[in-house]
């Protein structure tokens, strides 16, 4: 994972202007957010599964950093005073704490656009032309109003109201679950050879992974530190917010996280070796502190 976390954070490094490039203060925001220390986990499952799928490796920074950058715009405006109302991010002030609201709104909207000039210019000719612009509109998707933002949408709409169960999965599957699940299809798909049979395999365990990846952040938000979490602990409860934990209570959530994680791993039963690091990241991600 660490290797990967250098990997992409070399890459990012390359993508991203400047920040003595006019407007400055815009570039030093996006360089700000996104250059300070996430675990690069959407990053780290387009590696893996790239590797699951014997992806072209020359196709996978481009995907990896383009999945992050979106993460990085989501979680931008995710602390905007319209939306959660943060003070700190990754142990940091949030980025219209450390600048202002509105490059804070541009340093997101900016970053969203680069991930698309990314995909569109640095996939390699070695993945077929059609499977490129597959890879670009199922990021499209995945980020917009049926995908993360759609989340987000239900996510505010829900606030102080008690959803059913199926509703809160609904909410999650789509503020977090859709873009983890392109990290791990675009990464496979950075394969020129990849079959149906092995994609939908790989969907599921992304589906899963997706779900339990947020009912993690929502026990975290409530039995964590700030120090740990590098955020504000408690957040969900003061903004009254829907979450798992407050649902079903942490013991059922925690089985919930787990049984994702099974069913994530029966998903890759077919696949070899070469599909391990998806393992450990599935682990990762329900057992993970932060
Ligand atoms: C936090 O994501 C926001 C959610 C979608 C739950 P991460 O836990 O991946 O945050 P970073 O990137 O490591 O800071
Ligand atoms: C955020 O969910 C999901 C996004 C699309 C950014 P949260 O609001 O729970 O994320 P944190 O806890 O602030 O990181
Ligand atoms: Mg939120
Ligand atoms: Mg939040
Ligand atoms: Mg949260």
């Amino acid at each position: 994972m660490q290797d990967w976390q250098q990997r992409v954070d070399t890459a990012l490094e390359t993508f991203l202007p400047k920040d003595n490039t006019i407007p400055t203060d815009l570039h030093a925001a996006m360089r700000y957010s996104v250059l300070n220390g996430g675990k690069r986990v959407r990053p780290c499952l387009v590696y893996a599964a790239g590797l699951a799928a014997n992806a072209d490796d020359a196709g996978l920074d481009a995907t990896a950093c383009s999945v992050e950058l979106i993460h990085a715009y989501s979680l931008i405006h995710d602390d905007l005073p319209a939306m959660d109302d943060d003070d700190l991010r990754r142990g940091k002030p949030t980025c219209h704490r450390a600048f202002d609201e509105a490059t804070a709104i541009l340093a997101g909207d900016a970053l969203q656009a680069l991930t698309f000039h990314i995909l569109a210019q640095f996939l390699p000719p070695t993945i077929p032309a059609e499977q490129r612009i597959e890879m670009l509109n199922m990021l499209a998707v995945a980020s917009g109003s049926r995908g993360m933002a759609g989340g987000q949408a239900i996510d505010l709409a829900s606030v102080g109201k008690q959803l059913t169960i199926a509703e809160l999965e609904n909410m999650h599957i789509h503020k977090t679950g859709a873009l983890i699940r392109a990290s791990v299809k675009m990464g496979a798909m950075c394969s020129p050879q990849i079959d149906t049979r092995s994609l939908d395999k790989l969907d599921h365990y992304a589906k899963c992974v997706g779900l339990a990846f947020q009912i993690q952040d929502d026990i975290l938000d409530e039995i964590a530190d700030t120090e740990t979490l590098g955020k504000t602990q408690g957040a969900d409860k003061a903004l009254n917010k829907p979450t798992y934990p407050a649902l079903l209570g942490l013991d059922e959530s925690r089985k919930m996280a787990l049984d994702l994680y099974q069913e994530a791993i029966d998903s890759l039963a077919g696949f070899d070796e070469q599909a391990e690091p998806l393992r450990w990241l599935a682990k990762y991600i329900v057992d993970r502190k932060n």
